[in-house]
């Protein structure tokens, strides 16, 4: 089924100059850019973000990490593209991840692992209002 998804190119991805490397990768897989922006989250957008992982051990780490720079934050429209996503980003261990994926190529670690993606359409649903306007789609 075509589908959306959010995908966030973290502050590690921006800070090593891989947004048009990862982006390209999205495109080069049939994935279409259906929203783009830029954007430097303040603390509390990162644990609005992120609060489902509110009572997690690394919630803080995280939510430093995702407030410490510039994110990439686009939503990518094709078939099956929150699978689609998860395939290209690789594991969230970039130790675990598949040769070829962004994580195995750009990542340094589990928590700087240089890319979010949705885990489900719903959830999906959920972080593209997240970010996005309704006019900010196309
Ligand atoms: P993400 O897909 O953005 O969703 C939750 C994030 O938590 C995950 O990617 C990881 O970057 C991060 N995360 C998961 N486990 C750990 C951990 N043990 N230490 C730090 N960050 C983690």
């Amino acid at each position: 089924a075509v589908e959306r998804t959010l995908s966030i190119i973290k502050p590690d991805g921006v800070e090593k100059n891989k947004i048009g490397n990862i982006l390209a990768r999205f495109e080069s897989a049939g994935l279409r850019i259906a929203a783009l922006k830029m954007a430097h989250l303040s603390r509390a957008e990162a644990e609005g973000f992120y609060y489902v992982h509110k009572a997690r051990p690394f919630f803080g780490e995280l939510t430093e990490f995702m407030s410490r720079g510039p994110v990439v934050i686009s939503v990518l429209e094709g078939a099956d593209a929150v699978a689609k996503n998860r395939e290209l980003m690789g594991a969230t261990d970039p130790a675990k991840a598949a040769p070829g994926t962004i994580r195995k190529d750009l990542a340094t670690s589990v928590g700087e692992n240089t890319v979010h993606g949705s885990d489900s359409a719903e959830n999906a649903a959920w972080e593209i209002a997240y970010f996005f306007a309704g006019s900010e789609l196309t």
